[in-house]
């Protein structure tokens, strides 16, 4: 009897243990983000708006008229804004500052034609599928068509500034060949938009 007794809340014990344990696991596991090999096109969109959400992109990609700062998005010194051509306000133009490199004693991020992404180009605040219709939007993203955006996001200067952002700012954490590649995947696959709700990120 004492066993018998003693067998029930054991087991009922290990019950609760694994749930204990398991459940903040499986709620505390992120997302694995893909290294290498093969991701279907939805997946892949996952990555590559890990991409375009991390800072040194949505900086320049906020949706209102001031690009933000650092990996906390803070507010531009200067109160700088986009003005009327997204080159900055008179006296306050990108380039009076920002160059076609990286300053490094200055500390001011650098790279040709440096100045702030339009309105329609505005991603702060989309999960991944607002994300993907914005992109794919001809009416939002300058007129291009899916091949023109993989060879904006193959060759523009202002993204591969996000693989050389200059001291005191991290990349993008997945090589640039990689990024290339998760676009060709979701491009061949359709260019699929991801499930509502969902919102990637590094
Ligand atoms: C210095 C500001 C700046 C940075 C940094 C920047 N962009 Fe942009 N981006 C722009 C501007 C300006 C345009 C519009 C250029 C044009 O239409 O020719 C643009 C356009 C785009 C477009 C095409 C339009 C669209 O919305 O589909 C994509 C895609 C894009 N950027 C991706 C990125 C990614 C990815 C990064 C980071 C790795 C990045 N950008 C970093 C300023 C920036
Ligand atoms: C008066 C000089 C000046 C002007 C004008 C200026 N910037 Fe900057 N900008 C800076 C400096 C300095 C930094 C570095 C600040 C830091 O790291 O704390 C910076 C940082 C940035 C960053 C942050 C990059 C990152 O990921 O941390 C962005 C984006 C940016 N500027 C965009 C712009 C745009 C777009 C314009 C024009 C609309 C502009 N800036 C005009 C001086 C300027």
């Amino acid at each position: 009897m004492p066993a018998r007794r003693t067998s029930v809340p054991r087991s009922r014990l290990a019950v609760v243990a694994a749930l204990l344990i398991g459940i903040p696991l499986a709620l505390a596991r992120p997302v694995p983000p893909a290294e290498e090999g093969e991701v279907d096109a939805e997946s892949a969109f996952g990555e590559i708006a890990r991409v375009l959400r991390h800072p040194r992109c949505l900086n320049c990609h906020p949706s209102d008229d001031r690009p933000t700062v650092g990996d906390d998005a803070r507010r531009h010194d200067m109160n700088v804004q986009r003005g009327d051509d997204g080159h900055g306000r008179v006296g306050q133009r990108c380039d009076t500052c920002h160059r076609d490199e990286n300053q490094p004693l200055a500390r001011i991020p650098g790279a040709p034609h440096w100045h702030l992404a339009p309105r329609s180009m505005g991603w702060v605040g989309l999960d991944d599928h607002d994300l993907a219709e914005a992109l794919k939007d001809r009416t939002k993203n300058g007129g291009r068509s899916l091949d023109d955006l993989r060879e904006h996001m193959a060759s523009d200067p202002l993204v591969l500034w996000g693989w050389n952002p200059g001291p005191g700012r991290k990349a993008v954490p997945i090589p640039h060949s990689r990024f290339v590649q998760l676009l060709d995947t979701w491009i061949d696959g359709g260019a699929p938009s991801p499930t509502p709700g969902v919102t990637s990120s590094f």
